[in-house]
């Protein structure tokens, strides 16, 4: 899918928007150098929408993009714009990219920066986007930048909870991050001896997360794993008052992780994917195509039309559930 004609991309402007994920910077970094090696000229528009409509666009050249590639966060900002969903808002967007002649923008970002994205191609402007996000919850790429290094920092708090949760012989509950997915809990329960994942995806009582605690205690475990998501229908303070009234031994303790997941150094796996999302982005444009999002499938760079990841879903992932109950007993 292709909003303009072929003509070679001569200003690319790059931006950040939503929630922050470690390796956006390592994008930054390759786009801007990528594109300058190809002798196209880079901007960068600050704090998401938000800045590009009260036009923050900036010269973004290769000195600018040093000695962030191994920082979390992004160094062009981020914001929320809600009003962005607005058609009048995203054709202003529009104007003021061409006013600052910038002819294609790279948009990293979440499934909502996406849909922006979509919606900018939309009107006629040459989009391409790139999936950075803890969540991921983004349809067309197995993984997105960020939910490694998330799942890293996921991981290290588990292992630390753990040794003094088995200490006492508690039941320990780790809620994490992912909005209304729940990929980070289902896979940090999966690699980090979970005895119970309750993600939104999959229906769990309360009587069956007690029950499936009570079978962990029965069988000799001296701490016991409760991950639950931040979107899930019972959240981890429910499931920590549920446990403690029909057994107080069991003293569960609620983590809630929050936004230490989001910070931090990206791991060698997000520096990397996020380099090579960067790159193929640029070859994407110059190559004529846009109105199209990077992704990742069975180890292979794609891209996938925009709208399709508007519109899609991510494929379920029932077999890691039944992965980490069969692993649990
Ligand atoms: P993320 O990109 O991390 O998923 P959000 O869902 O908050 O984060 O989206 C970031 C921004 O993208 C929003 O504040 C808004 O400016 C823009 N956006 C979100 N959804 C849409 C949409 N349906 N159409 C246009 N822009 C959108
Ligand atoms: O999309 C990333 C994310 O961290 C979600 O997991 C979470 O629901 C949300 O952003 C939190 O948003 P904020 O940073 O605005 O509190
Ligand atoms: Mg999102």
């Amino acid at each position: 899918m292709t909003a303009q004609p072929l003509a070679p991309v001569r200003r690319l402007a790059v931006m950040t928007s939503g929630g922050d994920a470690p390796g956006m910077n390592s994008c930054i970094r390759a786009v801007v150098r990528y594109a300058r090696h190809h002798g196209i000229e880079t901007s960068g528009v600050c704090w998401g929408y938000e800045g590009l409509m009260d036009g923050k666009i900036v010269p973004l050249g290769a000195r600018d993009v040093g000695g962030k590639l191994q920082e979390g966060g992004t160094l062009l900002k981020s914001a929320r714009l809600p009003s962005f969903r607005e058609p009048e808002v995203q054709a202003r967007g529009v104007e003021i990219l061409r006013r600052h002649g910038i002819d294609a923008l790279a948009v990293i970002g979440g499934d909502g920066s996406l849909a922006g994205a979509a919606a900018l191609s939309s009107h006629g402007f040459a989009t391409i986007g790139i999936p950075a996000s803890i969540d991921n919850d983004i349809a067309g790429t197995e993984l997105a930048i960020g939910v490694d290094t998330a799942l890293n920092t996921i991981l290290e708090a588990i292992d630390r909870l753990r040794d003094t949760a088995s200490s006492h012989g508690r039941v320990l509950i780790v809620e994490t991050m992912g909005r209304d997915c729940g990929y980070l809990a289902l896979m940090s329960g999966l690699t980090g001896g979970a005895e119970v994942i309750h993600v939104p995806e999959q229906r769990l009582e309360l009587e069956e997360i007690l029950a499936a605690v009570e079978r962990g205690r029965a069988r000799g475990k001296t701490h016991v794993l409760v991950t639950v998501a931040e979107g899930a229908e019972h959240k981890a303070d429910a499931i920590s008052e549920y446990i403690a009234a029909r057994h107080e031994g069991y003293q569960p303790r609620v983590t809630i992780l929050g936004h230490v997941q989001r910070g931090g150094r990206p791991t060698h796996f997000d520096r990397l994917l996020a380099t090579r999302m960067g790159v193929r982005a640029v070859d994407t444009l110059m190559g004529g195509e846009n109105g199209v999002m990077v992704g990742l499938q069975g180890g292979a760079m794609i891209t996938v039309p925009l709208p399709e990841v508007v519109s899609g879903n991510r494929a379920a992932t029932v077999d890691d559930y039944r992965l980490a109950r069969i692993l649990a007993q």
